[in-house]
């Protein structure tokens, strides 16, 4: 078989070593020949790729981005888009199956164009660990690192001046990666999109850790809001898939919790630092399982279908399934780290 590999959507530590998994598996295993969409489905429009063999992926699971581009594209968009133009572009270079690898909006174009009759598999990436179909995806483990060195750094020079740091990380609308680096940096407070809070709340937190002679130290997912506010604060605009980009909160809060305390206070966004260099260990492990289990799908001709870590097992899902609904932070596990707030 000839197969097209693509990553779409937002980047994320861990891309390369699926596509290295993915070309091991299939030269060694089945005699598969592999080419690689550039810029995600922008690369599938235009029919825009090259090859990559067994030499191209030497050494790449620990390399940060991906070696094939990505972009938010829309395939259903553009001259060159939408499933029939799509099929078109794929007999005409004899590929047989395309592995997109990528997060909601990818997925879900995926899984309308599989119901058009393409075949399509997915590899799930995101570094908000937000698809519900998965227990984890590569990407989060080095964000979460990332995030918690940051907090350690920050957490030096906020002792240093007496000051409260406000520390802002991505996530959109679910709160894993803060809950995650905000529990592992002991953070004084963690405020999720889950979890709506009040300021009087932020600020009785932020408080009595002064009263106990500590810097306080909150970690805000970008997709927070305070429960007097309507949604997450966005003044960015929309993405290509006509989300809001979200971000800002933390420089929101961080002035107001300074009026109401008195205690100085000062805002950091991690932004795409998070998403930046080498996976972690973890991440390229299941990254790279993530790709030798995709091709298998390929060869059992499981169109639709993503693969997907259940507990240590890579297992096979419908993609329809996976991007149905957001895997939210529980009310168990918010519970279970509020103890530690204050
Ligand atoms: O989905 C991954 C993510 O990094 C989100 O956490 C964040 O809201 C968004 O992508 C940022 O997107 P962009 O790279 O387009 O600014």
């Amino acid at each position: 078989m000839k197969i097209g590999i693509l990553t779409s959507g937002g980047d994320c530590p861990g891309l390369n070593a699926v596509i290295r998994g993915s070309v091991l598996q299939g030269v060694i295993t089945y005699d598969a020949e592999f080419i690689g969409f550039r810029w995600g489905w922008k690369g599938v429009v235009e029919g825009d790729f090259m090859p990559i063999t067994r030499h191209d992926v030497r050494g790449l699971s620990k390399q940060g981005g991906t070696i094939l581009g990505s972009s938010r594209t829309n395939p259903f968009e553009g001259e060159g888009g939408g499933p029939e133009n799509i099929q078109r572009m794929l007999d005409a270079n004899g590929i047989d199956a395309i592995i997109a690898i990528g997060g909601e909006g990818t997925l879900t174009a995926a899984r309308r164009l599989t119901d058009a009759g393409l075949h399509i598999v997915g590899v799930p990436k995101t570094i908000d660990n937000d698809l519900a179909a998965t227990d984890y995806s590569f990407g989060f483990d080095t964000a979460v690192e990332i995030a918690t060195e940051a907090i350690d750094r920050l957490r030096t020079t906020a002792e240093s001046h007496g000051r409260c740091i406000v520390v802002e990380v991505m996530g959109r609308h679910v709160g894993w990666i803060a809950l995650h680096s905000g529990m592992a940096g002991g953070a004084h407070a963690i405020l999720i999109p889950e979890q709506p809070q009040s300021i009087d709340q932020i600020c009785e937190w932020v408080e009595s850790v002064r009263e106990r002679g500590r810097a306080p130290l909150v970690v805000v997912a970008e997709g927070f809001h305070l429960d007097e506010m309507e949604e997450a604060h966005s003044h960015k605009g929309l993405d290509a898939f006509n989300r809001p980009r979200l971000g800002g909160i933390a420089e929101r809060l961080a002035p107001i919790i300074e009026e109401r305390t008195g205690i100085e206070s000062r805002d950091t966004v991690l932004g795409h630092i998070q998403r930046g260099g080498a996976p972690s260990a973890y991440d390229r492990v299941l990254a790279t399982r993530l790709g030798m289990h995709a091709v298998d799908a390929v060869y059992e001709h499981a169109w639709g279908s993503m693969v997907t870590l259940r507990g240590t097992d890579i297992k096979t899902v419908s993609i329809a399934e996976a991007v149905g609904s957001l895997n939210r932070v529980p009310q168990s596990r918010y519970d279970e780290a509020k103890i530690l707030f204050g």
